[in-house]
């Protein structure tokens, strides 16, 4: 069997094969769990599976399942399933709710046939996700059902402004921990739940996942203002396009504010214009990508990687926990 690249250098040989392996094995099983009763669902489900991702979620399923005595358990598979099925399922919601063109490289599910197509799509990865859930028991559910819960509500969130007298980096923060922050962190636990780690390990990792898991979206904010499409395989700027609040953006609305400089007044308005003009939208990505608030935002996420690597004081050093840092290096540093 072919064994898949890892979205992470694993310098240990042995970890890495295992690794690859079993991620080999997750892929095989995601084929199968994209299947519907019509090849019209199979085609609309396995869309964007096909297409690519980093299953830098099941990944971590694997690493933190590493932390245990049970890490080659099928409920582990069943796992990384299980997170990368919901995760497919936000994406295909998030691209109707962020009006996206290109996901993974292609075409979203929406450009490609229509809206509704996209969310039931969605829906219906949803219940496929919970479906392998019941697989691992009814804790394994709450803890599908409360991170399902929370992500909606941090997507929810987002399209809300922050209340009078709110901060609004306070609320853009408690919105990334909910959209993002939460699958990645259940992932950690999940990985390590059923590798068999003790209490004290799963509590650390999920607290470390919790961190990352916000880390990696504000990576993400910074590459759609810096990037290139190519790399991201999404069109950069969307965020900014859509008007979604980022932290690269909310520094620099803060850094901004009161300032006399012609190209931070010039900014504030472009950021309060209509942007689906595209000069304006332009204009605004390249003042944007010269402003100190993109080092600001990239500076915040480092801080948090290394608060993220200071949890793992609870694992031995090995290589296990030597990936694990380096899992939150490189989400510190993205380029993809
Ligand atoms: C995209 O997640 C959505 C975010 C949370 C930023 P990924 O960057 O993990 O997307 P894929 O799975 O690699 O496509
Ligand atoms: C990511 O949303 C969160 C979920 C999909 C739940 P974003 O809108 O921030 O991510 P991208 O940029 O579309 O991947
Ligand atoms: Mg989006
Ligand atoms: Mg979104």
């Amino acid at each position: 069997m072919s064994t898949p690249d890892l979205a992470l250098p694993v310098t240990d040989p042995d970890l890495e094969q295992r690794l690859r392996s079993r991620l080999a094995l997750v892929e095989k099983e995601l084929a199968g769990h994209v299947v519907g009763r019509a090849p019209f669902i199979t085609e609309a489900a396995a869309h964007l599976l096909e297409a690519g991702g980093k299953r830098f979620r099941p990944l971590l399923v694997l690493l933190a399942a590493e932390c245990g005595d049970r890490s080659d358990s099928q409920e582990v598979i069943t796992a990384a399933c299980v997170v990368e099925l919901t995760h497919l399922a936000s994406l295909y919601h998030d691209d109707v709710m962020d009006e996206a063109a290109l996901r993974r490289g292609v075409d979203t599910a929406h450009a490609r046939w229509d809206n509704h197509v996209a969310i039931l799509t969605g829906d219906f990865l949803f219940s496929r996700s919970s479906e392998l859930t019941a697989e691992l028991g009814p804790e394994a559910v709450r803890i599908q059902a409360q991170t399902f819960t929370r992500l909606v509500e941090g997507q929810i969130m987002e399209t809300q402004a922050p209340g009078p007298g709110d901060d609004p980096i306070a609320h853009h923060l408690d919105v990334v921990a909910g959209k993002t922050g939460i699958l990645i962190a259940t992932s950690a636990r999940y990985g390590a739940m059923f590798g068999g780690a003790s209490p004290e390990v799963v509590q650390a990792l999920t607290a470390y996942g919790d961190i990352v898991g916000a880390a990696f979206q504000i990576s993400d904010d910074i590459l759609d203002i810096a990037s290139e499409s190519a790399e991201s395989g999404k069109t950069p700027g969307t965020d900014l396009r859509e008007g979604v609040p980022t932290l690269p953006v909310l520094f620099a609305r803060r850094d901004a504010a009161g300032s006399t400089d012609p190209a931070d007044v010039r900014l504030l308005e472009l950021l309060d214009a209509d942007l689906a003009d595209d000069a304006l939208h332009a204009e605004c990505l390249a003042l944007l990508r010269g402003h100190r608030a993109l080092d600001e935002a990239r500076a915040y996420v480092v801080a948090e990687a290394e608060k993220a690597k200071r949890l793992l004081d609870a694992l031995p050093q090995g290589p296990v926990r030597e990936a694990l840092e380096k899992f939150a290096d490189i989400v510190a540093v993205r380029s993809r």
